[in-house]
């Protein structure tokens, strides 16, 4: 399962807006069009949002290069275009920067084609190690397992998400190998319902047991002591060890904390900012009101209501058990462990 693949020069992108009904592939030549598919979330997920924008900045520099058009001011320009398409996940602005830093060891003078050729090896290298990256991840969560768990998990932090294996789904998969997990209880995550159309599909596809529910059944689920885990992915996580994942993060930790039931967040390196301290100063993306107000396609709310529609919520540090890293498991507090990992680590993959 790839959701997305570097095949002749394109950047082929599986569709995640028309799954699990149809498996379509956007081929994609121009980096517009890898922004446009970032804004509409036919590829998401921190880390496969990082990975395209890397690939979209290598269509940028190929076509500035043809076009023999100024280069260095076209460049910085399409990075800033890429930049624009979401706010949250921190890995898209990571993996943009890792990009330009590459550009940058260029001068004025050097051959644009040198310049493109650089920038695909990188782009190629941010995707490679997506892979081993969740690997390491998966190896270090599984071992958190013992016996045979249910655990729940929120939105898709799976291989749809990353560009290959998964993070918090990289864990369930490596634990169920390993023959440490029962079933998954997957929230369906509303509006977008990337649980109920992707992590599902995702699980199903490896027939990992998985039962979906949708978002408000979780407190019962806890409290019938139907799940013994949550595990979720991350989009950006500060300094203190807040988290910023998919809407409706926050509640399932506030519940998980109620019930005494541990939760889980894996993320590798790239989703930590080490800039912010406090998860107040993360950007938060809102979306359109069509997306609370229609269902499926249908409109569901009355013409004229008034809509808020945060995509991602914070999760206080205070409820986070812990933070799985392709390092290691980070334990609170987690200020000292993250500034021990940034200062270990920080940077360097
Ligand atoms: O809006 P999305 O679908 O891009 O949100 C995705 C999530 O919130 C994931 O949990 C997160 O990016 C981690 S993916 C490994």
């Amino acid at each position: 399962l790839r959701s997305l693949e570097w095949r002749n020069g394109c950047l082929e992108l599986l569709d995640q807006t028309a799954l699990p009904g149809k498996t379509e592939q956007i081929v994609c030549d121009d980096y517009r069009r890898v922004a446009e598919a970032i804004r509409r979330l036919e590829v998401r997920g921190a880390p496969a949002i990082g990975a395209a924008a890397a690939f979209g900045v290598v269509l940028g520099a190929r076509e500035l290069a043809s076009e023999s058009k100024e280069f260095w001011p076209g460049l910085l320009a399409i990075a800033e275009e890429l930049r624009q398409t979401r706010p949250t996940a921190v890995n898209l602005f990571w993996a943009i920067d890792r990009m330009m830093s590459v550009a940058s060891r260029y001068g004025s003078e050097a051959v644009p084609a040198d310049i493109v050729a650089a920038l695909e090896e990188e782009a190629l290298a941010i995707a490679a190690e997506d892979k081993t990256v969740n690997q390491r991840i998966s190896e270090h969560g599984a071992a958190l397992f013992g016996g045979k768990a249910t655990v729940l998990t929120h939105c898709n932090a799976g291989a749809l998400a990353t560009v290959a294996f998964g993070t918090a789904l990289g864990v369930i998969r490596q634990a169920w190998a390993e023959g440490k997990i029962e079933r998954v209880f997957a929230d369906e995550t509303r509006p977008l319902l990337q649980g109920a159309r992707l992590t599902a599909w995702e699980l199903m596809q490896e027939g990992i047991p998985v039962t979906l529910i949708t978002d408000n059944m979780a407190g019962w689920v806890m409290k019938k002591k139907m799940v013994e885990a949550v595990i979720v992915g991350a989009d950006r996580i500060t300094l203190s060890g807040d988290v910023a994942n998919k809407i409706g993060t926050y509640s399932v930790a506030v519940l998980a904390k109620e019930h005494n039931i541990p939760f889980y967040v894996a993320a590798p390196l790239s989703t930590f900012d080490f800039s912010i301290a406090s998860g107040d100063d993360i950007p938060i993306e809102e979306r359109k009101s069509d997306e609370v107000t229609s269902l499926g396609g249908r409109r569901v709310a009355p013409e004229g209501v008034a809509v808020f529609n945060p995509a991602f919520d914070v999760t206080p540090s205070s409820l986070v058990t812990a933070i799985i890293t392709e390092y290691g498991v980070l334990k609170p507090p987690f200020t000292a462990a993250i500034t021990e990992l940034q200062q270990k680590k920080g940077g360097i993959i």
